[in-house]
C-alpha cells in the first residue's frame, strides 16, 4: 500500500499511522495510575477528544478559536457567574448527565437540570406561604403531594423551589442582596405542600458572555421555557432536582436553550380572574393568579 491510498477517515494509511501512534501514547502514559475510575475516565476522554479532532480534521487556527473560547469562559466565571455550567447546559451535557444517573425508576418523577440559580439556605416559608418575597409577576397557587413510588406520603420532605420574576431576573442577578422569589418548605404529615410563588415566565440564560456568542453565531437562541424549580429531599429516598412547565407556554414548541423540557414535567397554571377567591382567603387587589398542581413522587435512594 502507498501512502496516498487513503481510508474512511480520508487520511492516507501512513498519516492514519502517525494518528494512531499520538493516541497510543497518550493512552499508554495512563499506564501507572493506580486509581481505576480515573484512569477509565481520562482515557475515555482523550479517545473521544482524539477521535473528534481526527473526524473534523481540526485546523490549528480552529484549535486555537477553541483555547481562547475556553480561555474567555473562565475568565467571565467567578462566584456568581458559572459559565462552564452554562457551556455544559447549552451543549446538553447536563441533560445527558441527568439522564445516565436518573434512570427512570416506576412513576418516579423526572429530573431535570439544576441550573446556575439555586442558592443553599433559601428562607423558610411555611405551608401556604409566600416565596415572592418582593419578586414581582403574576400570583400562583402551587400545590402537591410528596409519595414515594408506591403511594406512600412522605412527610417532612424538604421542598426548594426558586424562580425568576415577570422579568426573567432572579434575585442573584438583582445584585442588591436580596433574596426573593426563593424559599424552602416541608411537606405536611399527608405529604402535601402548597405555597404561593409567581406564574413562570420564559427568559434568556446569560448570553452576555462567550456562550451567549456561541449561540447566536449557530443560529441559536438562549431562551429557556417558562418553568419553577423545585429540589426536594428526604431520607432514604432519591433527591430530585427538577422543574414544572408551563403548558400552553409557546417556547416549549420554539425549544428550551438548555433541552430540559420532558412531557411529564409540563403541567397546566391555570388562569383565575381576579374574583375568583383565593385557595387561604388571599385578597390580591384586582390581579389575575394562576393555580398549578405538582404531585411528586421519590424514587427509592438504592434501586436494586
Ligand atoms: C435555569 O433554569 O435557571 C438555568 C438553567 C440552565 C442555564 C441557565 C439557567
Ligand atoms: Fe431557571
Amino acid at each position: 500500500m502507498t501512502t496516498s491510498e487513503t481510508t474512511p477517515g480520508s487520511a492516507p494509511n501512513r498519516q492514519v499511522e502517525v494518528e494512531e501512534d499520538v493516541l497510543r501514547r497518550v493512552l499508554d502514559s495512563f499506564s501507572g495510575c493506580t486509581d481505576p475510575r480515573l484512569r477509565e475516565i481520562m482515557e475515555g476522554v482523550v479517545r473521544h477528544l482524539h477521535s473528534f479532532i481526527r473526524e473534523v480534521r481540526l485546523s490549528e487556527d480552529e484549535w486555537k478559536y477553541a483555547i481562547d473560547f475556553l480561555t474567555a469562559v473562565g475568565h467571565i466565571t467567578d462566584d456568581t457567574r458559572q459559565e462552564f455550567i452554562l457551556l455544559s447546559d447549552t451543549l446538553g451535557v447536563s441533560m445527558q448527565t441527568i439522564a445516565v444517573n436518573n434512570e427512570a425508576y416506576r412513576n418516579a418523577t423526572e429530573a431535570t437540570v439544576f441550573g446556575p440559580f439555586f442558592v443553599d439556605d433559601a428562607p423558610e416559608v411555611p405551608l401556604g406561604g409566600d416565596i415572592a418575597a418582593g419578586a414581582v409577576g403574576e400570583p400562583a397557587w402551587v400545590e402537591g403531594t410528596v409519595t414515594d413510588t408506591d403511594g406512600r406520603p412522605v412527610p417532612g420532605a424538604r421542598i426548594e423551589v426558586w424562580e425568576c420574576d415577570e422579568d426573567g431576573m432572579y434575585d442573584v442577578q438583582y445584585g442588591d442582596g436580596r433574596t426573593a422569589g426563593r424559599a424552602c418548605l416541608y411537606s405536611d404529615e399527608d405529604g402535601a405542600f402548597r405555597f404561593w410563588g409567581l406564574t413562570p415566565v420564559p427568559y434568556p440564560i446569560p448570553y452576555d458572555g462567550p456562550v451567549g456568542k456561541m449561540l447566536s453565531a449557530v443560529g441559536r437562541s438562549p431562551v429557556r421555557a417558562a418553568h419553577l424549580h423545585f429540589m426536594v429531599t428526604a431520607p432514604g429516598l432519591r433527591t430530585l432536582v427538577t422543574h414544572i412547565f408551563v403548558e400552553g407556554d409557546p417556547q416549549l414548541e420554539i425549544g428550551d436553550s438548555v433541552f430540559g423540557v420532558k412531557d411529564s414535567l409540563i403541567k397546566p397554571f391555570r388562569k383565575q380572574s381576579p374574583e375568583t377567591p383565593t385557595p387561604d382567603g388571599r385578597r390580591l387587589d384586582g390581579q389575575e393568579w394562576s393555580r398549578a398542581r405538582f404531585d411528586i413522587v421519590l424514587a427509592p435512594e438504592e434501586i436494586t
